[in-house]
């Protein structure tokens, strides 16, 4: 095991530091050197997801068979080097196999009932977290998203359900199809709590956390559910860009930061990447925007908020899913440390 001292240590009073790997960096000697050093916790970008861990072969009756194949390296590299896993994701309208919703199990048939898909969902959440503590039964798994981008972007639905469409593709949502409605969050997070082992927070994730109408239907939701004794935190994904204001702008996102600290419950910054958008912004534009982001979720923690961990969505420039030309990590493509590193090292 490497020496630890990087950026986890700088932060190891307030949250943990986290970044992804998936089935190719993991194999990359320099990137996992690089998050034994820098990093305590790590998710994985794809390999945890229902589309890379639900088995339709294996699957019997509404039982739904899981395998961790895909997420083995990583998982058994965080347990061998002691990381945190945060987990992602249990319920999703993306990344999902389409037989899962169906009557018949093809991926073409007919929408199956609720009841149906009460059945699997718990099938599944209860088959993935005793894989996950059988399979790996030192690993320090600390969060999870249970559900992950229900909300519309839609400020007339915001206003009414809140839910994405009903349907599936192009954004729309099977579960509103199959439930009509939003009960199927209630219902994940239930059965998350029956079969999430101890010491493990359970967090409804989304984006655009910071447009004003969203972030309140999200405060709403999260708060009942808090309230219910359900939910544990909320993950706000931080996909933004390097402009210090407007839309993803430093004012806007550290609003919606305290409005959902406010609630009581962890908040984690979930998936951080920000995007120099092909050069729009340099990179000491993007390190002060890093730096905004961090120090806001210090002060948060000052004033009593509980910000448990600050995610990055990625290793390095080489390894992100907006694309190399957008620079949006703390690491360039030969690993070496950017200006936002730098000045992550310093924000207090
Ligand atoms: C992204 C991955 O980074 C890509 O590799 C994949 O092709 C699509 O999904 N919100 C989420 C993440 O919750 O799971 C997404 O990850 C990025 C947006």
């Amino acid at each position: 095991m490497e020496e630890k001292n990087g950026l986890w240590k700088h932060y190891e009073q307030n949250f943990r530091v986290g970044a992804v790997l998936n089935g190719f960096t993991v194999r990359d000697p320099e990137i996992t050197g690089l998050i034994c050093r820098e990093f305590n916790s790590v998710t994985c970008e794809n390999e945890l997801k229902p589309e890379a861990t639900m088995v339709r072969e294996r699957s019997e009756g509404n039982n739904i068979a899981v395998s961790l194949e895909a997420a083995a390296p990583i998982l058994k590299f965080c347990e061998d080097n002691g990381i945190a896993l945060r987990g992602h994701t249990l319920v999703w309208h993306s990344q999902t196999p389409r037989w899962f919703f169906t009557e018949d199990m093809t991926p073409d048939g007919a929408f199956a009932s609720r009841e149906t898909i009460d059945c699997r969902l718990e099938s599944y959440i209860k088959n993935m977290f005793e894989a996950l503590s059988s399979g790996y039964p030192e690993l320090k798994l600390y969060a999870y998203d249970v559900a992950n981008e229900c909300v519309s972007d839609d400020p007339a639905r915001t206003a009414a359900d809140g839910m994405r469409e009903p349907g599936f593709g192009e954004g729309k949502s099977p579960w509103v199809a199959i439930y009509g409605g939003d009960g199927f969050i209630e219902r994940a997070f239930e059965l998350a709590r029956k079969y999430a082992p101890e010491g493990c927070s359970l967090f409804y994730n989304d984006y655009n956390e910071y447009w004003d109408h969203k972030r309140e239907f999200i405060y709403g939701l999260c708060r009942r559910l808090y309230e219910k004794g359900l939910l544990d935190g909320i993950g706000m994904q931080s996909h933004i860009s390097a402009e210090p204001d407007g839309f993803t702008g430093v004012a806007a996102y550290t609003a919606a930061l305290e409005k959902f600290a406010s609630i009581g419950c962890e908040v984690q910054i979930t998936e951080l990447d920000i995007s120099c958008e092909r050069g729009k912004y340099d990179a000491e534009a993007q390190a002060a925007k890093y730096r905004a982001v961090f120090s806001a979720a210090l002060e948060t923690n000052r004033n009593g908020g509980r910000v448990s961990a600050v995610c990055i969505w990625g290793s390095n420039d080489s390894n992100t899913w907006i694309g190399s030309d957008n620079a949006p990590l703390l690491f360039d493509s030969d690993n070496k440390p950017k200006a936002a590193y730098f000045a992550l090292m310093q924000a207090e």
